[in-house]
C-alpha cells in the first residue's frame, strides 16, 4: 500500500571508491568519493574534509593531515569513521528527514563473514537506520543491470569494482553460485605501480597509476595502440622529481596477470554451473558492471579466453547502486519474495 510516508526509503553501496545513497522515487543523490581527510593521528583526530572535496588535497597535503579509506574492498575497515562518512552522507541525501529513521537496503560483497555484515547493520543502526535490508552486490548489480533476476533463467554477472571483483551466477531470485575476489581496479593500479618501479626506479603516486591506465585504448597489448605516455614521478635512488616516457603496451603487459585472475574466477564458477544454466549462460552472455569493467578491450579478452558472449552493462559504474535502489523502490514487498516475483 503506498501510504505516506515521512522518511524516504533509501538505498546505500559503500564501495572502496565511491559510496553512492540512492532515495526512493529521486534515483541517485550521492555519489562520492569513500575517503576522508583528518588532522592528525589520534582516534579523536578532527576531520577536516570528507568525500570528493578531500581530492584536492591528496598528495599535497603536510604530514599533519592524512587520507583515511574507511572501506577497503568493500568491508568496513574503520568503523568510527565510516559511521562519520555514513551520518555525512545520509543526511547530505535525505537533510533534516533523516532524524526520523529511514528503511536502508543496504550492499555487501558476497565473501563477507558474521562479524563483517554485522558491522555495516551496526553502522547503520547507530546512525538511526529504523529497518535494514541486506542484498549482495553482485544481486544487486544484475538487478541494475535490467537482468530479469527473479525469471528460472540463468544470469551471470561480473562486477568489477575497485576493490573487488564479485562473480554471480543467478537464477529465480536467489545466488546460485558466486566467488569474490580482492582483485580489482586498486590492484591494476598497484601493479602499473611495481612495474615502474621494478623497471625505471621511480615512484609515483596512485593518481598518477590511475591516469595511465585511463590512457589505455585496449587492454589486450596486441589491440592496443601503442603511444608514450609521459609519467612523473620520483626518482628512487636520488629522491629528485623525475619524468619517464612509457609506452601504453608495456602497461598491458603489466596489468595481464590482475585481468587472468579475474578471468580465472569466472571460469571457476562457470565451472560449477549446472548444464541447463550453462545453455542459458551460453545465450545470454556475462554482463559486466562495476567502474573497472570501462577498461578498454576487457569484454574482448573474456570472450577470446572463455568463448561466451559479454557485455558492458550500461551505467556500468552505478548498477550496484541502481539494484539496491530497485529494492528500495519496492521496500514493503521485500519479506515477500511471490511479490517481488511478481513485480519484475
Ligand atoms: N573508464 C574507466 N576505465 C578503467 N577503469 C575505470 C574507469 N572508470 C572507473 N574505473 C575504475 O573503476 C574503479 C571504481 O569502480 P567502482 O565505482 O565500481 O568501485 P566501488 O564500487 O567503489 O568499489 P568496490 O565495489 O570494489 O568496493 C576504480 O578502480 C577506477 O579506477
Ligand atoms: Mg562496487
Amino acid at each position: 500500500m503506498p501510504g505516506f510516508q515521512l522518511t524516504p526509503d533509501i538505498a546505500v553501496d559503500m564501495g572502496t571508491d565511491s559510496t553512492r545513497i540512492y532515495v526512493k522515487n529521486k534515483g541517485i543523490v550521492v555519489n562520492e568519493s569513500s575517503i576522508m581527510m583528518l588532522k592528525g593521528n589520534g582516534k579523536k583526530a578532527p576531520i577536516v574534509a570528507i568525500g570528493d572535496s578531500c581530492e584536492e588535497f591528496i598528495g599535497r597535503a603536510n604530514s599533519e593531515f592524512r587520507i583515511v579509506h574507511p572501506i577497503r574492498s568493500g568491508i568496513i575497515v574503520d568503523y568510527e569513521n565510516t559511521q562519520i562518512m555514513l551520518n555525512y552522507y545520509i543526511t547530505k541525501a535525505i537533510g533534516t528527514l533523516f532524524h526520523l529513521k529511514p528503511r536502508v537496503v543496504v550492499t555487501i560483497p558476497g565473501n563477507v563473514n558474521t562479524v563483517q555484515r554485522q558491522s555495516v547493520i551496526n553502522a547503520l543502526t547507530k546512525i538511526g537506520s529504523r529497518q535494514i535490508f541486506v542484498v549482495e552486490q553482485a544481486f544487486a548489480a544484475a538487478l541494475g543491470t535490467g537482468l530479469q533476476v527473479y525469471e528460472p533463467q540463468a544470469s551471470f554477472v561480473v562486477d568489477i569494482g575497485c576493490g573487488t571483483t564479485e562473480i554471480a551466477l543467478i537464477s529465480m531470485g536467489g545466488i546460485v553460485s558466486s566467488a569474490s575476489i580482492q582483485v580489482a581496479g586498486n590492484v591494476i593500479n598497484e601493479m602499473i605501480g611495481q612495474h615502474l618501479k621494478k623497471r625505471y626506479g621511480i615512484d609515483v603516486t596512485e593518481r598518477a597509476t590511475e591516469q595511465i591506465k585511463f590512457d589505455l585504448t585496449d587492454v589486450r597489448e596486441e589491440e592496443n595502440i601503442d603511444r608514450i605516455v609521459v609519467v612523473r614521478g620520483r626518482d628512487m635512488a636520488t629522491g629528485m622529481p623525475f619524468t619517464q616516457d612509457v609506452k601504453t603496451s608495456e602497461i598491458c603487459k603489466a596489468i595481464r596477470p590482475a585481468l587472468m585472475e579475474i578471468i580465472g574466477g569466472i571460469r571457476r564458477i562457470l565451472e560449477l554451473t549446472p548444464p541447463e544454466l550453462c545453455i542459458d549462460i551460453l545465450k545470454s552472455g556475462i554482463y559486466l558492471t562495476g567502474g573497472s569493467s570501462l577498461l578498454p578491450g576487457l569484454d574482448s579478452l573474456i570472450v577470446s579466453e572463455l568463448g561466451i558472449p559479454v557485455s558492458v552493462a550500461r551505467e556500468a559504474g552505478e548498477c550496484t547502486i541502481l539494484g539496491a535502489g530497485y529494492l528500495a523502490d519496492h521496500f514493503d514487498m521485500l519479506s515477500n519474495r511471490t511479490e517481488m516475483l511478481k513485480s519484475r
